[in-house]
């Protein structure tokens, strides 16, 4: 198992180039699984997550080609398994994108349930009730969700009780091969569903209301789709953690390969806390600040403050002059990062839903472990102005979502180095 050494850095400078989305990745390899012919995905992130969801879907039967970096030919035309296993499935949540496309197209398949995860409960109950209301037969036997629906899937009018990213991403790739109408209500509006939106759209199938909480989708009544090239978002994610990179070392570094627009939350953000920013249609330039203010900080789904980005801005209000808080109103265990954030030397308090952080007290390196990808991210912040060399173990979590983390901080000036665990 590796490990992350990382020594303080009291600035960094330069610029590096923001990957694909991960999460967009994901229900884009899935949403292949509709589609009637080969097609060539650009941008497509090199990260743990995205290679255990193509080794998913080549165990299903489907096949694929990396053309060069970050860009691969997938044809899942002889896909012929319907049975995502327990032993991938436990890998990552996030398989459960097969659970829509696979009885959309097969009639019938059976995905593991996700194992229990590090941030949560996080069910799965509102995709299984959606799928259910377009005429699947799901049942529970012996940890896999088994789904049939030998008519196959009709339209129905869904009304999420919660917003789900995934759960509105399995709901379109189940609706865009059903026979009529679905309106899903109450859904995501992510960029990355948005992307899933607009792929399905271009293969033909008519929706409305993209962008928007309430999507009209019009089946092909079981008929593949003619689904074209594409090229995966910039990664959010990845953008607001290198921001807040150089805003806890209060650098300047440029971000290219960005949608600025997407960041708009977390940019935001950083402007009241006293940053700067230069931003041209695809790039970004972080300016420091005179002074870094407290802040408070809620997390909701998009347009809000992502969740994805809590642990980040965490570690950066260890560095802001006064008091901030943070509230997690997304995942009721999201704050595993405090801990370890605690062994440096910082001052956080929890009460319920609620972080508070005091400011400027003086962290110090010390051995930390990494719990979920985002918590992990904090951790590097962290260290980056920590005195001394703070190590993160664990950090496979990172690889799931980070592509050439060491290489990215290293050419913005961080000390890094990857070692191996004894
Ligand atoms: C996605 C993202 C993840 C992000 C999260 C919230 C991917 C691959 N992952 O996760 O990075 O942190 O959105 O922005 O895109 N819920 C239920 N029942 C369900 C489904 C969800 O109760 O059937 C609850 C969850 O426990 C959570 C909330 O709904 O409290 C939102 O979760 P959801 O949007 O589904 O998260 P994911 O799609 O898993």
């Amino acid at each position: 198992m590796d490990f992350l050494k990382i020594h303080h850095t009291p600035k960094l400078s330069g610029s590096i180039n923001i990957s694909g989305a991960k999460n967009s990745a994901l229900p884009i390899l899935t949403a292949t699984l509709l589609s009637k012919n080969p097609i060539t995905i650009s941008n497509l992130p090199n990260v743990a997550d995205v290679n255990t969801l193509l080794k998913l879907l080549e165990i299903l039967g489907a096949s694929y080609q990396h053309i060069q970096n970050n860009q691969i030919h997938i044809d899942t035309s002889s896909v012929h398994e319907t049975r995502a296993n327990y032993d991938i499935v436990r890998k990552m949540r996030a398989s459960i994108l097969v659970l829509g496309p696979l009885l959309a197209r097969f009639r019938h398949c059976e995905v593991s349930l996700p194992g229990g995860c590090a941030i949560g409960a996080r069910p799965v109950d509102l995709h299984i009730k959606a799928l259910e209301k377009m005429g699947a037969q799901i049942e529970i036997q012996h940890g896999y969700i088994v789904a049939t629906a030998p008519q196959g899937l009709r339209g129905a009018n869904i009304m999420f009780d919660k917003i789900t990213v995934t759960g509105t991403e399995n709901l379109l790739m189940a609706a865009a091969l059903a026979k009529g109408k679905t309106k899903i209500i109450n859904a995501a509006k992510e960029p990355e569903v948005v992307q899933l939106c607009e792929i399905l759209k271009d293969a033909g199938v008519e929706i409305e209301g993209i962008g928007t909480s309430e999507l009209e989708i019009q089946g092909s009544d079981g008929e593949l789709l003619d689904m074209q090239d594409i090229c995966v978002i910039a990664d959010r994610i990845e953008a607001g953690t290198y921001l807040c990179a150089g805003a806890i070392t209060n650098s300047s570094i440029t971000l290219h390969h960005v949608i600025p627009h997407h960041l708009e939350a977390i940019t935001d953000k950083l402007e009241e806390i006293g940053f700067g920013f230069e931003i041209s249609q695809d790039s970004l330039t972080l300016l420091p600040a005179t002074k870094r203010k407290a802040f408070e900080l809620i997390t909701t789904e998009y347009p809000g403050f992502p969740t994805d980005m809590q642990a980040q801005f965490m570690a950066l209000a260890l560095v802001c002059e006064g008091t901030s808080t943070i509230e997690e109103r997304l995942f009721e265990n999201r704050f595993m990062h405090v801990n370890e954030l605690q062994r440096m030397g910082a001052n956080i308090t929890l009460k319920g839903h609620t972080a508070t952080i005091i400011g400027e007290e003086e962290l110090k390196g010390a051995d930390v472990m990494a719990t979920d990808l985002r918590a992990s991210s904090a951790l590097i912040l962290a260290g980056l102005v920590a005195q001394d060399c703070t190590q993160i173990h664990r950090i496979y979590h990172l690889d799931r979502g980070y592509e050439g983390l060491e290489e990215k901080l290293r050419s913005l000036g961080a000390s890094v180095q990857r070692l191996k665990e004894k």
